[in-house]
């Protein structure tokens, strides 16, 4: 589906410009910037009101993503029980450091401050599932797992 496809899913409407842009961030895994005209100039709103919410919300991303994003929690909970070592793992094993992702594309290396789930902390979400009690000596078994499924997925 290609972006004008989705711009007539949905009317060509204002008021669906989040699940426009949700819905191309899921397609593309980020934003181009193409695509940000196109949506300004289809629903007739200033380029700056779309870029607005492109980038007021976390969800959204003005470069290309990983096929798989890692986010670690750094929030008090988890930090108290070693969350900044797991993060230094995963940064080690997949060689680039939160807030960027890897030259192959293949991860996206993201913390934050609290996923909400505090009491199963420390926490990792890996393409979206959540990871609790995590420990440093899982992260090589969550990226294999993320390899494997990628390979199945090419197959
Ligand atoms: S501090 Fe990590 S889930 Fe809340």
């Amino acid at each position: 589906m290609d972006v004008g496809k989705i711009i007539d899913k949905y009317g060509s409407r204002r008021r669906f410009l989040i699940a426009i842009l949700q819905d191309i961030q899921e397609q593309e895994r980020y934003l181009p910037k193409e695509a940000l005209r196109q949506v300004s100039l289809r629903l007739g709103m200033p380029l700056v009101d779309v870029y607005g919410v492109a980038t007021f919300y976390s969800a959204f991303s003005l470069e290309p993503r990983g096929r798989h994003e890692v986010t670690v929690c750094l929030g008090t909970a988890c930090h108290v029980r070693g969350s900044h070592r797991i993060l230094e793992e995963f940064e080690r094993q997949i060689g680039v450091e939160a807030g960027h992702t890897t030259k192959d594309g293949e991860f996206t290396l993201e913390s934050v401050n609290c996923l909400g789930c505090c009491a199963i902390g420390p926490v990792v979400v890996v393409d979206k599932v959540y990871h609790g009690e995590m420990t440093s000596n899982r992260v090589k078994t969550l990226i294999s797992q993320c390899r494997k499924a990628q390979k199945v997925e090419a197959s």
